[in-house]
């Protein structure tokens, strides 16, 4: 038993920490018992808050910025950055003794507005290796989603290599992936590479389409001798609309495994729209959604971290939810609401983290 008075003694009196965060089960706790990391989501404002910071210590080992390392949060003019809410994060990171994950260094999306006509004037490659190098030499990070959804959605036209249009294959063609991960590999050698992606949970007719032009993709990387050590499966998953597919999710997990790479859940969260009123019966179908999810994925071994789209109904936010927000509609797509309290979501996972086999 640690006592009161050697927690205060290491820091932990600054922090006022609610009944349940002092719980001794954590989902970093079994996830570490399990051979994974567990992590979150999260912002740097969102560190001010009193009630959350304590579950965060409490629960998470890892973080990312929820949108802080995205470009256009950080070069505020060319090669002028703005480093201070993502040092914050950091900083917040090594006095907890979380590591960090990076994302994302290149995106179609999330770009400064000076960067496209530049990039298209110039089609510099200092305008893509630059940005990397920058960001990964100042911080060290377990791991870095250096691309970001390179590949056109499922159920979107798409050129034959499947390739979204973006300004980065404008300026350069498909070869800038292949440039991105060599300049990430230079600048941080200790880092796991990750190409990150959704699309590949459920089970719709175009998401079969979408694993299969991502298996030939990864297979092109890694036959060019690409740098990439892990794939990032976001599992933004829907409780009321495209299920996921336990075999098809399956199969397309051991694809990944059988190619020695790793896969990390980086995205989790479970969209509820579409959902009865009813909270309790919303919460109950989001739970099981992502035990669903949860099971097939962490039954293999390939699979060495799961990260929450943020841990709190309090701080979902994405940008085409703001009408439905104003409508009146609540989000429950995280593991603990609004007032901090564990929802289905926590319990399920938890019971999906124990129930793993040890792998490891
Ligand atoms: C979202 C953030 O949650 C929002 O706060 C931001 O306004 C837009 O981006 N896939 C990704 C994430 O890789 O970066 C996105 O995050 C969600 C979808």
């Amino acid at each position: 038993m640690i006592s009161r008075r050697r927690l205060l003694a290491a820091g932990a009196s600054t922090l006022a920490f609610p009944a349940q965060a002092q719980s001794v089960t954590s989902l970093k706790a079994v996830a570490a018992a399990k051979g994974f990391v567990f992590g979150s989501a999260a912002a740097s404002y969102e560190l001010k808050d009193a009630d959350f910071v304590p579950l965060l210590l409490a629960q998470t080992a890892q973080l990312v910025p929820e949108y802080e390392m995205k470009r256009d949060a950080l070069e505020i003019q060319p090669g002028v950055y703005d480093f201070a809410a993502l040092d914050s994060l950091f900083a917040f990171a090594r006095r907890g003794g979380l590591s960090m994950r990076g994302h994302t260094l290149v995106w179609y999306y999330a770009n400064p507005k000076w960067l496209t006509p530049l990039l298209a004037a110039r089609r510099d490659e200092k305008l893509l290796t630059g940005h990397i190098q920058a960001v990964l030499r100042r911080y060290p990070m377990e791991s870095v989603d250096v691309v970001n959804e390179a590949l056109a959605p499922p159920g979107t036209a798409a050129r034959a290599d499947g390739l979204r249009p973006s300004l980065w294959l404008d300026a350069f063609g498909p070869g800038y992936i292949d440039t991105a991960f060599h300049a990430a590999r230079a600048a941080a050698p200790g880092t796991r590479l990750v190409y990150n992606e959704w699309g590949f949970e459920q089970g719709a007719v175009e998401n079969d389409r979408f694993r299969a032009t991502t298996l030939r993709f990864l297979d092109g990387l890694l036959k060019r001798g690409v740098p990439l050590d892990a794939l990032g499966m976001q599992g933004h998953l829907s409780a009321f609309g495209n299920r996921v597919d336990q075999r098809k999710l399956r199969d397309f997990v051991a694809e990944i495994r059988a190619r020695g790479l790793a896969l990390l859940i980086t995205e989790l969260d479970v969209e509820d729209i579409g959902g009865p009123s009813d909270i309790a019966a919303r919460d109950r179908a989001v739970a099981d959604e992502a035990r669903r999810f949860l099971d097939v994925v962490l039954d293999s071994p390939a699979t060495q971290a799961v990260l929450t789209w943020n841990l709190s109904d309090r701080y979902v936010d994405a940008p085409d939810e703001w009408k439905l927000k104003l409508m009146g509609w609540r989000f429950r797509k995280t593991p603990y609401d609004t007032q901090m309290r564990r929802k289905p979501l926590w319990d399920a996972m938890a019971q999906a983290f124990a129930g793993r086999r040890v792998f490891y």
